[in-house]
């Protein structure tokens, strides 16, 4: 049986009366950007966060990028974040020319470890880019605690976490939520995109500007830059956010079964999620971890690693972040995509149980 990581095609063909005449509604339209198609999709995700007001732009990048420099972050400010994540989450700092300070991670679930980030506060520090990742979420009334006490930006990079709401408590919501449509994700458009979502007025101004050449009612009035998504993309998407509790659930059944099929032991560790997780990806640990990864594609199952370095690796940052390490050194993401079928979750448990016992 050959298991693809990711079938796209799968949800395509599910959906594709609805896909298809979406397309020709935009095409026929003769409107391929900033119409109603992304009203109503800016709608849609202002919504699903649960915030005022939604921005769509080119990337979750992108959005984190404009987010950053609508707070006023710049140069030399510090920037704090988890050193686990895809690079997609500090490329953003290091355009700016911002300082990235890392912070460990929670064994149990690679999220960043709340309980490290108050300790690498300084005058410099201007921001914490909170990052959900695997679909399960931070604790954002620790956060939020944290950055209230040190006036401090808060951004969630949600890119991993469409469709769950994290712990507010009895906190005010982020400053901004970024998250990411680029086809890996569990709500996705044809190629890349993303948005911003804020209740601050002053910066959804800005972010509107920044996304077009700096232009509003008065014209191209600031610097700015051309990224956003075009009315086929949101089209898209807006059939995704209509099915999105039922993608849900089916991800759901999906993890479930991995759970409950995966022989969990000393040689082999599942991630743990949260209840309300959209379990974007599913993870284990293994220190045979490339053995297995070789085993499986000889099978015909694939696997990829997410992430096989940590954050700091990038740039130069030779400091030691151990849990990281142990995690880019044994994270293993199996499939889980809209469409994989039963047999096909068993028979990736059954080699992977069969295998490392
Ligand atoms: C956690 C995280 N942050 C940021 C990004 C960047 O998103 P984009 O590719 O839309 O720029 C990704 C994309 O995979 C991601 O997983």
């Amino acid at each position: 049986m050959q298991i693809p990581y990711l079938d796209l095609s799968r949800l395509y063909n599910w959906q594709k009366e609805n896909f298809d005449l979406a397309l020709q509604e935009v095409l026929n339209s003769g409107r391929y950007m900033d119409g109603e198609k992304t009203q109503i999709c800016e709608d849609n995700i202002a919504k699903i966060f649960n915030y005022k007001h939604s921005i769509t732009v080119g990337s979750c990048s992108d959005a984190i990028y404009f987010s950053l420099l609508a707070a006023g972050v710049g140069k030399d400010d510090e920037v704090l974040l988890t050193s686990f994540s895809f690079v997609g989450s500090v490329m953003p700092i290091y355009r700016l020319g911002a300082r990235a300070v890392f912070v460990d991670i929670d064994p149990k679930n690679a999220l960043m470890e709340t309980g490290n980030i108050e300790k690498l506060i300084n005058k410099n520090t201007k921001a914490i880019v909170a990052v959900h990742l695997f679909g399960n979420t931070l604790d954002m009334e620790v956060i939020l605690k944290i950055a209230k006490k040190h006036n401090l930006i808060v951004i969630e990079d949600a890119a991993q976490s469409a469709g769950v709401e994290p712990n507010y408590g009895s906190e005010n919501k982020s400053d901004f939520v970024c998250t990411s449509f680029d086809p890996t994700k569990v709500i996705h458009a044809f190629g890349t995109g993303g948005a911003v979502v804020t209740n601050n007025e002053i910066y959804f101004e800005r972010i509107k500007k920044y996304r077009y050449h700096g232009k509003d009612n008065k014209g191209f009035e600031i610097p700015g830059y051309n990224s956003r998504m075009s009315e086929i993309q949101c089209a898209k998407l807006n059939i995704q956010i209509d099915m999105l509790q039922e993608i849900l659930e089916q991800r759901k059944h999906i993890a479930n079964k991995y759970f409950e099929l995966l022989k969990e032991s000393d040689k082999i560790k599942i991630t743990d999620y949260q209840e309300n997780s959209n379990f974007h990806k599913i993870v284990i640990r293994t220190a045979k971890r490339d053995w297995l990864k070789n085993e499986l594609e000889k099978l015909g199952i694939q696997s990829m690693i997410h992430y096989p370095k940590s954050l700091n690796k990038y740039f130069g940052d030779t400091k030691n972040y151990p849990e990281a390490l142990k995690w880019s050194d044994e994270c293993l993401s199996l499939p889980i995509f809209y469409g994989i079928k039963d047999e096909e979750v068993n028979c990736i448990c059954e080699q992977i149980n069969r295998i490392v016992c």
